[in-house]
Order: structure tokens, then sequence, then C-alpha cells
């Protein structure tokens, strides 16, 4: 199977309503003009999402769309399967000892030219191809990854092999697994502060390269994998990013990490603490290193309380929800989230037994997979949540389609 959507039915609802980038106003008084932005005056009212403005009208006052909604989404995973039993040849473990304590049994890992970028590139056609949103029409594209191919970012690359001609602005967002409901909420403010119409989130990750395949404890969890959703300016009354709910704790940050060798900051620092030697060493990383044990007490403590959080700026409750859908990292702390929030086991999304835990992939690749199955319908509400390295987590309360 080449891709998550390939065993999926074939004809997918189209939720689009087409916007060409053109003119939107912004709470900001900033206005966005094919690329170009000009103060305007802003004051009360509210401004139809599709409705063109010209130029000798731009003084007039006005706010754009408060609402913003997801029109379309996709995702790509690696065609190379890795089963717990492939696992246990390399490292002394077992598929018992891995679905029980994490539920995981497979993930895809990139093999031959597979890599971060064409995992985004794809998930990020078919989003583009659901929401009939064409690439020129998309106004930003971000990126939410923590294993760019490049340290400067990837999201340009991406860009242009999306085939966007006109510069849009595209960047990365990086906050490992909790990237994805980061750049959720960074598009809601780029669309409603900053009059943008169409903004391409796209949450990848190879985390394989990152992984020590030597260590037990942590090649297990992880597999690669790209998601990507299109959000939408619209009208207030279609919105559909509901609430969110953000948080981070540098604190946490010793418990899980991938950072530059501890001996290569020692080369470069002496015993004084000043750097000695000019030029600087060449850096690489370390590979992921993590203390699950505190990474789980953390979880199941801060992502009921956020997603709480998130239903109550939303002024919903767990029950008027249709779904539950976690970042997905082990079955576990998605049932125990489940349990303290009483969400019933049929209203949770899973997958995680198939890919592993893909960082800030994982949840646009389950959301993908739940609409295109037909299981998440327009209209459905999904409390959502992110959590991992930084430490950072996130809820978001969002109305599909
Ligand atoms: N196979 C067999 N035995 C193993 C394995 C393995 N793969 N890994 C560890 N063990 C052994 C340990 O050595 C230990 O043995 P001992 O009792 O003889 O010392 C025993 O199993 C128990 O190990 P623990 O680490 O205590 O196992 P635990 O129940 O905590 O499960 C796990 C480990 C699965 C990693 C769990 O702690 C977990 O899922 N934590 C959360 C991780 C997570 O969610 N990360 C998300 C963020 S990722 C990101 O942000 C990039």
């Amino acid at each position: 199977m080449a891709n998550a959507s390939g065993f999926l039915t074939p004809s997918v609802p189209s939720l689009r309503r087409k916007i060409q980038p053109s003119i939107g106003f912004s709470r900001s008084g900033f206005c966005f003009s094919e690329g170009i932005y000009r103060r305007v005056v802003c004051s009360t009212g509210v401004e139809g999402a599709g409705t063109h403005v010209s130029p000798s009208q731009s003084r007039v006052s006005r706010l754009v769309s408060k609402g913003c909604k997801l029109v379309g989404c996709g995702s790509a995973v690696p065609s190379l399967s890795v089963s717990n039993d492939d696992l246990a040849k390399i490292v002394d473990t077992s598929d018992e000892w891995i679905s029980v304590r994490t539920g995981i049994r497979n993930r895809r890992v990139i093999s031959g030219k597979e890599n971060l970028r064409n995992l985004a590139v794809e998930a990020a056609r078919k989003a583009l191809k659901m929401a009939d949103v064409e690439p020129d029409d998309l106004d930003m594209i971000l990126m939410c990854t923590s294993t760019p191919e490049d340290i400067f970012g990837d999201a340009p690359k991406v860009q242009r092999e999306l085939g966007c001609t006109k510069s849009q602005l595209a960047h990365d967002v990086t906050a490992a697994c909790s990237g994805f409901v980061l750049g959720l909420f960074s598009a809601s403010c780029y669309i409603r502060g900053g009059g943008l119409r169409n903004v391409l989130v796209i949450g990848a990750d190879v985390i394989s390269r990152f992984v020590d395949w030597t260590d037990r404890g942590t090649c297990i969890l992880f597999g690669d994998a790209a998601g990507a959703v299109v959000v939408q300016a619209c009208d207030a009354d279609e919105d559909g990013l509901l609430s969110f709910d953000l948080h981070s704790d540098g604190e946490g940050a010793r418990h899980l990490g991938a950072p530059i060798k501890d001996d290569e900051i020692n080369d470069l620092l002496g015993s004084n603490g000043p750097a000695l030697e000019f030029p600087p060493k060449r850096s690489s990383y370390a590979c992921i290193q993590m203390n699950g044990k505190e990474v789980f007490r953390f979880a199941v403590r801060c992502v009921p309380q956020s997603i709480e959080s998130a239903l109550e700026k939303a002024d919903l409750k767990a029950s008027d929800v249709d779904w539950l859908l976690l970042h997905q990292a082990n079955q576990r702390i998605i049932d125990a989230v489940a349990t303290r929030l009483e969400f019933p086991p049929e209203k949770v999304i899973s997958n995680l037994a198939n890919y592993g835990n893909t960082s800030a992939a994982s949840i646009p690749l389950a959301l993908d997979e739940a609409v295109r199955s037909g299981k998440v319908k327009p209209g459905h509400t999904i409390a959502t949540s992110g959590f991992g390295a930084g430490l950072t987590w996130g809820s978001a309360v969002i109305r599909w389609g």
C-alpha cells in the first residue's frame, strides 16, 4: 500500500467553496491583496469571506472573515511497513510487549528515495484536491515538522514542488507532536487577523532518521508520515475552528528531546563556559532521548485538562462532541484520556496500531483516514490534542467541513 488513502473510497465529497486570493481586511488594520499589505481603516461590521473589494473601497471601515473552516485533507505514508516482529529481529523485544504496552503493531518507515518533503507534497496535493483549491489560490503554507530535510525549513521547497508561483509565504512550525495543533492555531490567526483566505497546514515528520534503532525503549514507538489540511476563510456562522488551548513547559524538556550532542557542546565551551576555539566544530543532533514514564505521566495529567479547557472555551461538553482524536502516541494514553473525559470507545479515533507515533503527522493522518472512510462527516465536531517534546501540548475543538 503506497499511502494511507489507497484503501479508501475513491470519490471523496468535496467541501470546497473556491476562493481566489484577493483582498481581505483584518482586525489589525492590514489589507492583503496579491501579496501586498496596505494599512486600512477598520471598525465594526463583518464582511463575507467571498466578497471582493475594489481599491477605492479599501478605506471603507470593515472587518474580514471571522470564521475558518477545514475544507480538505490528505495524507501520505512510506511504502515500507515494519512490524513488531521485524523489530524483534534487531532489538530485544517482542510483538506481545510492544502491542500490550503501546497498542502499536506496525509503522511505516522511509526507504529508497522517500523523504519528508515528498510525503508532505503528496499529502498536500490530496488535501488541495479535496478542497478544490489550486496551489496558486493558497495564501500561505505552514509546514509543521521537527525533522526538516533542511535545518532552515522545508516549507518554501514544498511550496515550489506544489507549483505555487506567487511567492506566497511558506514557513515551518517546530513543535514536535503538538506541531499540527499549533499550525491550525497559526492558520486561524493568519485568517482572522491577517485577512488570508486559504492556508495549507501540513503536519509531517520522519522521526526514523532521529531514532536510535538499537534502543528498544524508543525505536518501537515511531513511524514516518505526513498529513495536511486546507483551512479556508468563511463567515462566522460556518466557523470550524471553535477553540484552542495551548501550553509549553521547558522545565519538562529534560524528559524528551533530540539535542545537539553534549560532547560537541563541551568541545565548544571549555570548562569556564565561553567558547575557546574558533571556528566552532560542525554540530549534529543526538537521537531521541526519552523518559517514557515521565512523558506518559505528563500526557495523562495535562491532556485531559487541556481538552476540558478547550471544550469550555467552545461552550461545549464532551458529550456534545462527536469524536476524540488525540496525538497517536500510545493506546494506553488515548484510553486513559478518553476514560477521564468520559468519551466512550466508539467515539475515539485511533490508527496507532498501523502507524505508531508519527509526531506532527499523527492527527492529520488519522483525520484524513476517518474522513475518507466516511467516519467523520461534514458538521461533526472533534476534540483534538497534540502533546510531546518541548514539552508542548495543545488542544482544539474543530468542526469538519
Ligand atoms: N521490549 C521489551 N522490554 C522493554 C522494551 C521493549 N521494547 N522497552 C523497555 N522494556 C523493558 C524495560 O527495560 C523494563 O525492564 P526492567 O523492568 O527489567 O527494567 C521494562 O520493560 C519496563 O520498562 P518501562 O520503560 O518502565 O515501560 P513502560 O511501561 O513505561 O512503557 C513506554 C514504555 C511504552 C515507552 C511508555 O512509557 C510510553 O509510551 N511513554 C510515553 C511515550 C510517548 O508518548 N511519547 C510521546 C511523545 S514523542 C515526541 O514528542 C517526539
